[in-house]
C-alpha cells in the first residue's frame, strides 16, 4: 500500500479500484448530497466503477467531453444543475475525469454558494500528475485557456491508475508531457528515469506518478498562490498555451491535446534557454530528441508565428505588460520572470521545425 500524500488540507490517496477511504470520508463528513461530474466518456467508462462501490446513491451531472466544453456556459450548466438538484452548503461535488472536469467541476464547485467540498478523481494522466492537482480550477474565455479561475484546493485527490486503461495512447503522451516537464525542472535523475527505456509504458508506471505527483505537491506547498516557485511548473506553457491556443483556432493546423502542445512549447523553451541561459545545447538536443522520438512534429508555417507570439500576450504569468517567461539554467534548475525578443521565438520555432 501507497502512503498518501498530504498537503494543506488536501489528501491524495493511491488506491485499486477501492473507494473506501472516500466512503469513509463521505460518512465522516455527513454531507447533505453527494453530486458526481463526469464527461460523456467517464460516464460510460468510469462512472460504473466508483457507484458500485460507494455506499451512498449520488446524483450524476454531465457534460460534454472536449476543452471547448471548458467554459462560462457549461458552468452555468453545472450551477443550475447542482441547484435544481437541492445542493446546499453542506453538499460535495466530485469530480470524475480528466483535467477540463477537475478545472471545471473545482471552479463551480469553489463558486457555488460561496464553495462546497469538492473531491477529484483524475481518469487521465494529465490530470493525474497535474491537473488535478494545487487547488487551480477554472474555465477558459473563448479560445484562451484558465483565464478565469481561483486556487482552492480539493478536500481529496484519489489516483486510481485502472483508469487509464481506457485512454488512447495520445492521451497518456499528453500526460507523459506534463511528467518530463516535472523531471526537467525538478532533477537530472527524474528526467532520466523518465526518459530510459519505454517511456510510454514508464509513463503509466504508478512510481513514477508517484514521484511527479510529489514534485508538484512540494513546489504547490511552497507557493499555492503562484508567487514565486509555483511559475516553475509553466516551464513549457507560455509557448504551449500560445500554441494549443491558436492550433484551437486555425485550420490549417489541427487541434492538439495540451501535452501536445506543451511539449512544442518545452523544445521551443529549451532552445530560448540555451540562448539566454547557461542551459547546455547539449541538453536543448537531447530535449528536442527525447520529445520527438514521442510527439509527432506539427510544422508551424512561417505565417503563424506573429500570431502565436501575440497569444503569449495573454499568459496569466504576465505582469505589467511584460511576457514572463521561465527558462532552464539546467536540468533542475528553473530560473523565473524571463523576458525574451520576438526575434528569438521566431528562432525558436525554427529550431523546433528543423
Ligand atoms: N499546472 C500548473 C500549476 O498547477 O501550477
Amino acid at each position: 500500500m501507497i502512503n498518501p500524500i498530504t498537503y494543506n488540507t488536501c489528501s491524495i490517496h493511491f488506491v485499486n479500484q477501492d473507494f473506501t477511504v472516500l466512503d469513509a470520508y463521505i460518512h465522516k463528513q455527513n454531507y447533505s448530497k453527494v453530486f458526481v461530474l463526469v464527461d460523456n466518456n467517464t460516464h460510460i467508462h468510469c462512472l460504473p466503477l466508483l457507484t458500485e462501490r460507494l455506499s451512498i446513491s449520488v446524483d450524476v451531472i454531465r457534460i460534454e467531453s472536449g476543452e471547448e466544453t471548458k467554459n462560462i456556459t457549461t458552468s452555468l450548466q453545472v450551477w443550475e444543475a447542482l441547484s435544481n438538484l437541492g445542493a446546499d452548503k453542506k453538499s460535495l461535488l466530485i469530480n470524475l475525469g480528466g483535467g477540463v472536469v477537475t478545472d471545471l467541476g473545482g471552479f463551480v464547485a469553489s463558486t457555488f454558494r460561496r464553495g462546497i467540498d469538492y473531491i477529484n478523481i483524475p481518469t487521465t494522466l494529465l490530470a493525474m500528475v497535474d491537473a488535478a492537482i494545487g487547488g487551480k480550477t477554472g474555465v477558459d474565455l473563448g479560445n484562451l485557456k484558465n483565464q478565469i479561475g481561483l486556487v482552492r484546493n480539493p478536500k481529496m485527490v484519489l489516483i486510481d491508475t485502472f483508469f487509464l486503461k481506457t485512454l488512447s495512447e495520445d492521451e497518456k503522451k499528453s500526460g507523459m508531457a506534463e511528467m518530463l516537464k516535472h523531471g526537467l525542472i525538478d532533477s537530472k535523475k527524474h528526467w532520466l528515469q523518465l526518459t530510459k527505456g519505454n517511456m510510454l509504458s514508464n509513463a503509466n508506471s504508478l512510481p513514477l506518478i508517484y514521484d511527479s505527483i510529489q514534485i508538484k505537491k512540494q513546489i504547490v506547498t511552497q507557493d499555492p498562490s503562484e508567487d514565486g516557485i509555483r511559475k516553475a511548473l509553466n516551464f513549457g506553457h507560455t509557448l504551449g498555451h500560445a500554441i494549443e491556443t491558436y492550433a484551437l483556432s486555425k485550420k490549417e493546423i489541427k487541434p492538439l491535446l495540451h501535452g501536445e502542445a506543451v511539449a512544442i512549447g518545452i523544445i521551443m523553451e529549451s532552445y530560448i534557454s540555451s540562448k539566454l541561459t547557461s542551459f547546455s545545447v547539449k541538453d536543448c538536443d537531447e530535449v528536442k530528441r527525447v520529445i520527438l522520438s514521442q510527439f509527432k512534429q506539427v510544422i508551424f508555417p512561417e505565417s503563424s508565428y506573429k500570431d502565436i507570439i501575440e497569444l503569449t500576450a495573454f499568459d496569466k504569468k504576465n505582469t505589467f505588460g511584460n511576457v514572463n517567461f521561465v527558462l532552464l539554467e539546467d536540468i533542475g534548475k528553473p530560473k523565473l520572470d524571463c523576458r525574451v525578443d520576438k526575434s528569438l521565438i521566431i528562432e525558436a520555432f525554427k529550431f523546433y521545425n528543423s
